[in-house]
């Protein structure tokens, strides 16, 4: 019991969410246009912008050319299963996939609730007790078209003989425990898949791998919840202090950069308090007095964007940032008593969605500065509509629950919204391996 509530205490500690800043919007950056670096599901198609059209396929199999028109051409003497797939592909290349809404769909979840072993207890709000099951039976649908339902015998297939790694924060360890568990189902034996250390527990490590034996893939996970450095100095009178180093990416236990498939996040540890306080955020020897979190998270994102640009090689390696999910805390923050329990309904009036953060408009312009072609999976509007997703009470099971307990209106359930994320980033690969 003991343990269980020094765990508990640990979790808050990594619980590092606030949603207040959200509403502030930088005053530097405006969105962007689409330049060369920021890619849409529609502009690697038929390529705008000074984007060659070689760097804008996705884990292509066509070689140099991958237009939209040369696989159309290709696909027509297919039977006709073939040509309904070239027609759904045509489709979705000319919308935007994540401008849509969310539909009560009744087929089953990717995997079962409780299914799958490989699911944070934090994230297992089945095996909580989340009475309530309304929320697994949202899908996500875009305005202009529809999307592929996941097939994840296809994606274990386009993933064979590759490495898809997942670099950020908590929430891209959701994501990751979503693809692990969603690709997991289609396997006829499920004894198939590993963790390369045989974990079960996912939060403590700074690296984990799943290997999928019959595809010769892995799925990993690096933690890096900046994206930067952070680390301990001893200051003037010895004591030892945390630092974010702005000018540093953050090292990590294994090397990704030269993976297939890569997906970035960052974004809910800027809103902590640490990062609003004096004497946090480094530059080489220079320790800032104080900086403003804007000015500090753009120096940290241009930092990430020159690592990518000098070390990946964007003819052998796709780049995913994947953006902002939204949290939904009533009545407070997450440290100051913030409410989602009893959340049963998305939200349906957009009035009612929070603006576009500042956080994101950043980082299109940081990325259409790239020289590396990286594409944006843009889930924040999306994840805005669910305040119906998030474990709250349910991050731990009844037993353990104390009265009064921190509710997590920042993660997901799994099943759950980041099985959506993932559904597009397949009908992303999907695109552009066709
Ligand atoms: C499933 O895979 C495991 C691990 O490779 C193996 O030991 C077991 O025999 C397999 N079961 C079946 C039914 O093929
Ligand atoms: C980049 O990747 C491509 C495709 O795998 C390869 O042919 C090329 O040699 C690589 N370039 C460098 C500089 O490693
Ligand atoms: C949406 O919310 C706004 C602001 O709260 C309200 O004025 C409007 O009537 C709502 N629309 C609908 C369709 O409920
Ligand atoms: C991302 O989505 C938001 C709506 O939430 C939109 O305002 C923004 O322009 C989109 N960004 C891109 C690059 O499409």
């Amino acid at each position: 019991m003991k343990t269980h509530l020094l765990a508990t205490f640990l979790l808050l500690l990594s619980l590092i969410f606030f949603s207040t800043s959200l509403a502030n919007r930088s005053p530097y950056f405006t969105a962007s246009t689409l330049a060369s670096g920021l890619l849409s599901v529609a502009n690697y198609i038929s390529p705008f912008s000074s984007v060659k059209s070689s760097s804008t396929c996705l884990v292509s199999e066509l070689g140099d050319d991958c237009r939209l028109s040369s696989v159309t051409t290709m696909k027509r003497t297919h039977r006709n299963s073939r040509k309904e797939e070239t027609d759904v592909i045509a489709e979705l290349s000319s919308c935007d996939i994540f401008d849509g809404n969310w539909v009560i769909d009744d087929s089953n979840p990717l995997y079962q609730p409780g299914s799958c072993p490989f699911i944070d207890d934090g994230f297992n709000c089945f095996k909580n007790g989340r009475p309530d099951a309304e929320y697994l039976r949202y899908r996500w649908k875009p305005h202009g078209c529809k999307i592929p339902r996941f097939d994840g015998r296809k994606m274990l297939r386009m993933l064979k003989g590759k490495r898809l790694v997942f670099v950020g924060d908590s929430l891209n360890r959701n994501m990751w425990e979503s693809l692990v568990c969603s690709l997991r189902e289609s396997l006829k034996n499920k004894s198939r898949i590993f963790e390369v250390e045989g974990r079960h527990d996912f939060k403590s490590k700074g690296f984990y791998s799943f290997k999928f034996q019959d595809y010769k893939c892995s799925i990993d996970f690096v933690k890096s919840p900046f994206l930067v450095q952070e680390w301990k100095i001893a200051d003037k009178s010895g004591n030892r202090r945390e630092r974010l180093r702005l000018d540093m990416i953050q090292g990590s236990p294994t090397k990704y950069h030269d993976a297939d498939i890569i997906v970035f996040n960052t974004g809910h540890w800027w809103n902590h308090r640490k990062a609003n306080r004096g004497y946090y955020f480094q530059e080489g020897k220079h320790v800032y007095s104080k900086l403003e979190v804007t000015e500090a998270y753009k120096k940290a994102l241009l930092t990430w964007a020159n690592w990518v640009d000098a070390n990946i090689n964007s003819s052998h390696t796709r780049v995913f940032f994947r953006g902002y999910s939204a949290s939904h805390f009533r009545k407070g923050q997450w440290n100051s008593g913030g409410l989602c329990h009893g959340e049963k309904q998305p939200i349906t009036n957009e009035s009612h969605l929070a603006p576009y953060p500042w956080m994101m408009s950043i980082l299109e312009s940081v990325i259409s500065e790239m020289k590396t072609p990286v594409f944006y999976l843009n889930i924040t509007k999306m994840t805005d509509y669910r305040k119906d997703g998030h474990p709250s009470i349910y991050r731990q099971p009844e037993i353990i629950r104390i009265p009064g307990l921190i509710q997590d209106c920042s993660h997901w359930c799994l099943p759950g919204v980041p099985d959506s994320w993932n559904e597009l980033l397949y009908a992303t690969l999907l695109l552009s391996k066709t």
